[in-house]
């Protein structure tokens, strides 16, 4: 029997998307199902690859680790899910056998595989994924607001790392996708929560987002202002959600005594930092990769409302204008907070 045919976008080189043809896949692992995709999100990252600038990722490759959809077959051996089914597919496999496999935190597999990245993701029509991939979700949330259940897991792990919890103090640096979805689960988790930015309306939008206290580093002296708000004791976290050299130096003076550090970024440009802070203060700074084990309490918080779209995705296109969107991300930054795709 010939395949049918599907829309699909795939990147060839740096800035050279396409709309293809492609054929639709079929169900040989009877474990596998196959997702009829209705919402991707773009992530800064996707963005780097079609800019050539993310070294993780093998060209041609369809892009797409954010994305949501109905279920539209399934294999044999899958009892859990029904045809129409709304579901969010969680982008990352792995071994099961390396050692982070065996300690607990696939995420950082040595054998890890990203949907989008190293496989070819959620851009296109229709896509096969296995079945310990895919989460359901309440079809009653809408496709806009699931489809930032896999930037929210990013956040989830961000705080699971770093402990985040009722009463304490969480500096997040960087008020952009990530930082304003770590700030609403630091919120979620009972925590207080300050954060700084260098553009007033992304601070504008952490305040409408729920921020206890927000600083404009342009015109601030961010550890002044993490001094007052705290009486002194600093940050009990800090998450670095910017990336920069000078963020991720600045976290060890901003943290409290046992403070915790989750530099967000991959940047690998040398930091100088001394060893006194954190000895002194015992300091942890934890890495933090993708998620782990994240996407079933994101899902459940966002199905009860405790996590929501809150404004976030502030634009929206037909799958057929991707070009459009990859240009109005790299023209007018400043104009998406979260971009998705619709089918
Ligand atoms: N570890 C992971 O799994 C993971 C996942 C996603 C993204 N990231 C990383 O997280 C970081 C943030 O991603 P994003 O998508 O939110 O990016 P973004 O570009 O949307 O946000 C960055 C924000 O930082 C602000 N900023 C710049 N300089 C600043 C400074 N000195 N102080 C405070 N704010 C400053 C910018 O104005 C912007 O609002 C990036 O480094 C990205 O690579 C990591
Ligand atoms: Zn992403
Ligand atoms: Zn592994």
């Amino acid at each position: 029997m010939e395949a049918s045919i599907m829309l699909a976008a795939r990147v060839y080189g740096k800035q050279d998307l396409r709309l293809v043809d492609i054929d639709e896949p079929s169900i040989s692992n009877p474990n596998d199902v196959i997702v009829h995709v209705k919402a991707i999100g773009i992530c800064g990252s996707d963005n780097a690859i079609y800019n050539g600038n993310n070294p993780f990722a093998e060209l041609p490759r369809i892009m797409g680790h954010e994305f949501v959809g109905m279920i539209h077959e399934v294999g044999q051996n899958v009892s859990e899910f029904n045809i129409g089914d709304h579901v969010v597919v969680e982008p990352i496999s792995y071994c099961g056998k390396c050692y982070a496999c065996r300690a607990g935190m696939p995420n950082a597999c040595e054998n890890l595989k990203v949907l989008g990245v190293h496989k070819d993701g959620g851009m296109q029509q229709f896509i096969k994924v296995p079945l310990k991939q895919i989460h359901k979700i309440n079809s009653k949330i809408p496709w806009t607001t699931a489809v930032l259940a896999e930037p929210y897991t990013i956040a989830g792990n961000a705080t699971m790392r770093s402990q985040v919890g009722l009463g304490k103090t969480v500096l997040i640096q960087g008020a952009g996708t990530i930082g304003q979805l770590a700030l609403r689960v630091a919120k979620v988790k009972g925590a207080r929560v300050m954060i700084s930015d260098v553009a007033a309306s992304k601070l504008e939008f952490a305040q409408k987002n729920g921020a206890d206290a927000v600083v404009d580093v342009t015109t601030e002296d961010l550890k002044q202002r993490v001094s007052d708000w705290t009486n002194g004791e600093m940050a009990n976290i800090v998450i670095d959600a910017v990336g920069s050299v000078q963020t991720f130096q600045s976290c060890l003076d901003l943290a409290s005594v046992a403070g915790r550090i989750v530099p967000l970024g991959f940047s690998t440009q040398p930091v100088t930092i001394t060893q006194k802070p954190i000895m002194q203060k015992q300091l942890t700074i934890c890495g933090s990769r993708h998620q782990a084990y994240q996407f079933e309490p994101i899902i459940k918080a966002i199905e009860n409302g405790q996590l929501d779209n809150h404004g976030m995705v502030n634009q929206q296109f037909a799958f057929k204008d991707i070009q459009a969107a990859f240009d109005l991300m790299n023209n007018h930054p400043e104009q998406a907070r979260k971009i998705v795709l619709l089918f």
